[in-house]
C-alpha cells in the first residue's frame, strides 16, 4: 500500500505526532508536503526530509482548498492526505459546555474544536474525494483520539468533536470505499507531544498532564510506525495503545458502568492533582 504512495500531505506537520508521520513517510521516498499553521516548524521538517512546506489553517475552507489545489497542479495529485492538525483547550472553570478554555485561552474553545478537528476533515474530503474519484482512488488518514471513543476527563469539546470525527471516518470509508478510496481514523492514548505538555524530542515524558500517563506514554515516533503499519494493511481503524480495545469493549457492554468508572477516576485525578498542588506549595 505505502509503495503505491507517491506525494502525501499531512496537516500539523511541523511538531509532534503530524512531524513524526511526515518524518516515517519520507522513509518510504514518499514526497510529504507538511503543512502547518506554524510555517517556521513546517519549513524546518520540510528540509529536513526533502519534502515541502505550507501555511495554512485547517480551520479555514478556503486554506484547505487552496492547499489541495496548490499541491495538485504545481507538485502532483496527492495520494494520501493526513488529517493531523487538532486541538485541545481543556474545559474551563464553569464545565463542560463553557466555552473558555482551560488550558489556552480561545474566543470560543468549542467553535475552534469543532472546525480543527471536525470539519477540516469535512473540507479535506469536500476537495479530495471528487479528485480520487477521477483517478480511480486515493487514501484518506483522519487523526481522531481515544477520546473519540472513549472520553477525555476535563475536556468535553475535545471528546465531542472526536467522537464527531471518528463518525466522519466511518462514512466516508463506508460511502467511498466503492470508489477506491480508502480511509483509515487513528485513536491514540497518550503521546509524548505538546498536546500533553512535552515538548517535541523531550525524552522525559514526566512533565505531561495529570491522568495522561494512566495507560503509558508512546512517543510520536512510535505511533507514526504504528500508523505507517495501518496504512500498509489497510486498516480502518488503527489503534496505538492496546488497553483501549478492551475500554471500548467494556463501555459497550454496559455504558452506565463505565460512566461510573469514569467518574470514579476523574474524582481520583481531582484528589492526586490537589495533593500534588499542597505538595508544590509546601
Ligand atoms: N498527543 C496526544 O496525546 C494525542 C492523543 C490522541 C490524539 N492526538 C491527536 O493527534 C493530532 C496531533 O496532535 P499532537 O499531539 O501531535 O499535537 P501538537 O500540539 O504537538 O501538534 C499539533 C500540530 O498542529 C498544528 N496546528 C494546530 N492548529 C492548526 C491549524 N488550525 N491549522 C494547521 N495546523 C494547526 C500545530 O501548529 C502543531 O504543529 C491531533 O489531532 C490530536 O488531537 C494526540
Amino acid at each position: 500500500m505505502l509503495d503505491d504512495i507517491k506525494t502525501a500531505v499531512v496537516t500539523g506537520g511541523g511538531h509532534g505526532i503530524g512531524r513524526a508521520i511526515s518524518r516515517r513517510l519520507a522513509k518510504e521516498n514518499i514526497h510529504v508536503v507538511v503543512a502547518d499553521l506554524d510555517q517556521a516548524a513546517a519549513e524546518r521538517v520540510a528540509v529536513e526530509i526533502g519534502g515541502s512546506a505550507f501555511s495554512v489553517d485547517v480551520g479555514e475552507e478556503a486554506d484547505i482548498r487552496a492547499l489541495i489545489d496548490e499541491v495538485e497542479t504545481g507538485i502532483a495529485p496527492i495520494d494520501l492526505f493526513v488529517s493531523n492538525a487538532g486541538v485541545g483547550h481543556g474545559d474551563g472553570d464553569s464545565g463542560a459546555a463553557s466555552a473558555e478554555g482551560g488550558m489556552v485561552p480561545v474566543d470560543d474553545r468549542w467553535d475552534a474544536c469543532w472546525k480543527i478537528n471536525v470539519m477540516a476533515h469535512v473540507y479535506a474530503a469536500r476537495h479530495l474525494v471528487p479528485l480520487m474519484k477521477e483517478r480511480g482512488g486515493g487514501y484518506l488518514v483522519n487523526i481522531a483520539s481515544a477520546a473519540g471513543l472513549l472520553s477525555q476527563i476535563g475536556d468535553a469539546a475535545y471528546s465531542a468533536t472526536k467522537h464527531a470525527a471518528v463518525g466522519f471516518a466511518e462514512s466516508l470509508a463506508i460511502t467511498h470505499a466503492d470508489d477506491g478510496i480508502k480511509v483509515s481514523v487513528v485513536c491514540p492514548q497518550a503521546v509524548a507531544t505538546r498536546m500533553i505538555g512535552i515538548e517535541d524530542d523531550s525524552k522525559d515524558f514526566s512533565g505531561g498532564f495529570g491522568g495522561n500517563d494512566v495507560d503509558g506514554i508512546l512517543s510520536a515516533d512510535e505511533v507514526a510506525d504504528i500508523i505507517a503499519d495501518g496504512i500498509e494493511a489497510g486498516r480502518f481503524l488503527i489503534l496505538t495503545h492496546p488497553t483501549v480495545t478492551t475500554y471500548v469493549e467494556r463501555k459497550a457492554a454496559d455504558r452506565d458502568r463505565w460512566i461510573d468508572g469514569m467518574r470514579r477516576f476523574r474524582q481520583k485525578l481531582i484528589e492526586t492533582n490537589s495533593a500534588d498542588d499542597s505538595g508544590n506549595k509546601a
